[in-house]
């Protein structure tokens, strides 16, 4: 018995050994394997680095870990174009912030046009710009979320206009579903005519911004005190807060040049949040293999430094939209220099125009380590490949065995 398996195990064997997942060109489609795939140590071993490979790498940079340990920023996830509605949920619900719209759903959004992909594959959301309200009705809007959720990333957002104009409230942030237990990061969010971008974190108690860190923008004080304490009860709800240097980081002059890209990244070190105008846009994140390392100085970084970052932020859906009036819009609108009140702004639909999302794209990074014990992710298929191999020859083998010796 065991002399005939061997054989018939060995020919099996052969027979059902499947091509490995095929990385076909070493170096340039290190940057497109999807995440399901993990590069692994002896994969290397088998496909040392081609001379492109190393080029690519000098060129673009490894990125490395306070530690030393080296990784790279591989593509996980694309929002863009005629699917990108598919990704994501509309919230229905009375605006939390307490603003003065009325989020509808997927299709009335649809039906009224408030939400679309132009044929040129541009992502549009709108606030109501036909309707004539009575005073103190609520505006149609949307706001929406990524079905997915994120526990760290890169997360790099191609728009060339984010709403603004007086009572308008925009946000690009992302949320635990947890708040604020799993912390929020607002990285675009305004008001009225601001021109400088406001970033901010919102916590639990116990996570600082270290203001020693190296960052370009600026922090406010909020009723005299220095921003820094991310603990949402810490401020009346302010969290920790920078404003950016640009006064084309928010608002017409953002939209003016073009808008541009902002970028987030989020992991055990630091959340740094970067925006580039469009003119300015660094080649590696066009080409799809961004490097942070290469971009210079943030505009904002929460550092672990004074936060522990895995503890106070998880599980984050990404999330945009657009509201009016409410807890900042509202209670600004009288020192914000708009005519009139906010409640008197929302009545009539030309002072809505600008309260437009265009968005070309929303891609998503993951950091894939280059040494040290790789993981492998679920639903990766490499690791069980091996054995799944051995079991099915030996099936095959056990089989083949019985049927020659009946
Ligand atoms: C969407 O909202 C409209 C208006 O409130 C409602 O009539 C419709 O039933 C809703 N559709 C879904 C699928 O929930
Ligand atoms: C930042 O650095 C200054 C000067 O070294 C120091 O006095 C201050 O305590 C530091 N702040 C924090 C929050 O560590
Ligand atoms: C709504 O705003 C868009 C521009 O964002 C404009 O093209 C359109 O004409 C506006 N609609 C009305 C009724 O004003
Ligand atoms: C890698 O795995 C080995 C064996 O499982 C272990 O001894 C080692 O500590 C791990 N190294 C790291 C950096 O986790």
């Amino acid at each position: 018995m065991l002399l005939s398996i061997l054989p018939t195990y060995l020919l099996a064997l052969i027979l059902t050994i499947r091509p490995q997942p095929s990385y076909s060109v070493p170096g340039l489609d290190i940057w497109n394997v999807p995440s399901s795939k993990i590069i692994t140590p002896d994969w290397f071993a088998r496909n040392p680095p081609s001379i492109q490979y190393r080029e690519l790498e000098k060129r673009d940079g490894t990125n490395y870990n306070p530690d030393g340990t080296p990784f790279l920023w591989l593509p996980e996830d694309e929002y863009s174009g005629k699917n990108f509605f598919d990704d994501f949920d509309f919230f229905i619900w009375d605006d939390p912030t307490g603003g003065m719209v009325n989020y509808i759903n997927r299709t009335t959004a649809f039906e009224k046009n408030l939400a679309y992909v132009t044929d040129d594959n541009k992502v549009v959301m709108r606030t109501d710009n036909t309707s004539t309200l009575e005073r103190g009705q609520h505006r149609n809007s949307v706001r929406i979320n990524t079905k997915k959720t994120y526990t760290t990333g890169l997360f790099i957002l191609d728009l060339d206009k984010a709403p603004y104009g007086c009572a308008i409230w925009p946000a690009f942030w992302s949320t635990g579903f947890n708040w604020p237990a799993e912390g929020e990061i607002d990285i675009l969010e305004g008001v009225h005519d601001n021109e400088h971008n406001q970033i901010t974190w919102h916590t639990t108690q116990g996570c600082l911004y270290d203001e020693n860190a190296t960052f370009t923008g600026t922090i406010p004080e909020h009723n005299g005190v220095l921003s820094t304490d991310c603990w949402n009860q810490a401020n009346q709800g302010t969290g920790c807060d920078v404003i950016e240097w640009s006064r084309a980081s928010y608002g017409p002059f953002f939209e003016a040049q073009g808008g541009g890209v902002l970028a987030m990244k989020w992991d055990e070190n630091d959340i740094s949040v970067w925006s580039f105008f469009r003119a300015a846009i660094p080649k590696d994140i066009t080409a799809g293999t961004p490097n942070p390392s290469e971009w210079g100085l943030p505009s904002a970084r929460l550092m672990s430094t004074m936060c522990d970052i895995p503890k106070h932020f998880a599980r984050h859906t990404v999330v945009f939209d657009i509201t009016l009036c409410g807890a900042w819009a509202g209670a600004s609108y009288a020192t914000s220099g708009c005519p009139g009140t906010c409640d008197e702004r929302l009545i009539h639909p030309e002072n809505f125009e600008t309260a437009i999302w265009h968005i070309n794209s929303l891609k998503v990074y993951r950091k894939q380590l280059l040494s040290g014990n790789v993981t492998v992710a679920p639903g990766s298929s490499y690791g069980s490949m091996k054995a799944q191999t051995a079991i099915i020859s030996l099936v095959i083998a056990v089989a083949v065995a019985i049927m020659i010796s009946i």
